[in-house]
């Protein structure tokens, strides 16, 4: 227990008068990947803000690296928001995309470091990407989109990176590339990471648990137990295709499936 990076114990999440989150208890470890999953509604991407402090508990306590949310030293959370990767429609290169991390925290008119380009070049390094780092952002593909956001969000230099649906819209081989760059990630810069998702079947070839939601917790544990859970069944209704959904060529693969 006393491993555990993020602590939610009896978490209550409302907006407005409707309940979202209902007494959601849940432990993150060091150095651990799990994904939340659930349909659309289920209340991940509020979960998530409820771990980054934006949206408080109105009942219950969320722990993160033993202390409150909002009081966590500034870079200590790598946070990529849902479908980000749209949101960009400015002309920016890929180094200014992850640059964005490091003036977080600077005056206005200060400059980049010399410590902040190697930290900016070590980012895209990390995500293998480093030789797209002048390109216009939005000329990438969306695998290599994702790569890049995630760079910005490791630029920081966090212990946790928080992602909601970061695979969304990426292709199998492409989605499978890149939950392998995210193991690598986890072990090379010792990071929990937390990944909201979709696809169970893709993910829990690689997570060490899941936590299934749907406004509370129904099952919290590793993927082989998930499978032989019932209560999967409650969660996803009539969308357990998304269960079923299987990646042919399996895992393992480092190949650059997204690049062109
Ligand atoms: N800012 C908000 N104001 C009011 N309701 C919200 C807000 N954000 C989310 N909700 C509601 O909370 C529920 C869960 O949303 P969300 O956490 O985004 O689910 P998920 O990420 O699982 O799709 C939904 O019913 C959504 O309409
Ligand atoms: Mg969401």
């Amino acid at each position: 227990m006393e491993d555990a990076v993020i602590t939610l114990r009896n978490v209550w999440v409302r907006y407005n008068e409707s309940v979202i989150l209902e007494d959601v208890s849940l432990t993150v470890e060091r150095g651990e990947i799990l994904s939340i999953v659930g349909p659309n509604g289920s209340g991940k991407s509020t979960l998530l803000r409820a771990i980054m402090g934006f949206k408080p508990p109105f009942r219950g306590t969320v722990s993160v690296l033993g202390g409150e949310p909002q009081r966590v030293p500034r870079g200590s959370i790598g946070y990529l928001p849902q479908k980000s990767a749209d949101d960009f429609t400015m002309p920016v290169s890929v180094f200014d995309v992850v640059a964005m991390a490091r003036y977080a925290g600077k005056g206005f008119f200060e400059r980049l470091s010399g410590e902040d380009r190697a930290i900016i070049d070590r980012s895209l390094e990390a995500v293998e990407i480093a030789d797209l780092r002048k390109r216009h952002f939005g000329s990438l593909s969306g695998g290599q989109k994702q790569r890049a956001l995630i760079a910005r969000a490791i630029a920081v230099r966090p212990k946790i990176l928080l992602l909601d649906e970061p695979s969304t819209g990426l292709d199998a081989l492409a989605q499978d590339n890149f939950y392998q760059m995210l193991l690598s990630l986890r072990d090379s810069m010792g990071l929990t990471i937390v990944m909201v998702s979709h696809d169970i079947g893709a993910v829990s070839k690689i997570v060490d648990r899941l936590a299934c939601l749907k406004t509370r917790i129904h099952f919290h544990g590793s993927p082989t137990d998930c499978f032989a859970n019932k209560s999967l069944a409650d969660v996803f209704g009539k969308n357990m295709y998304y269960i079923n959904h299987d990646h042919g060529h399996g895992r393992g693969g480092h190949g650059n499936g997204d690049r062109p």
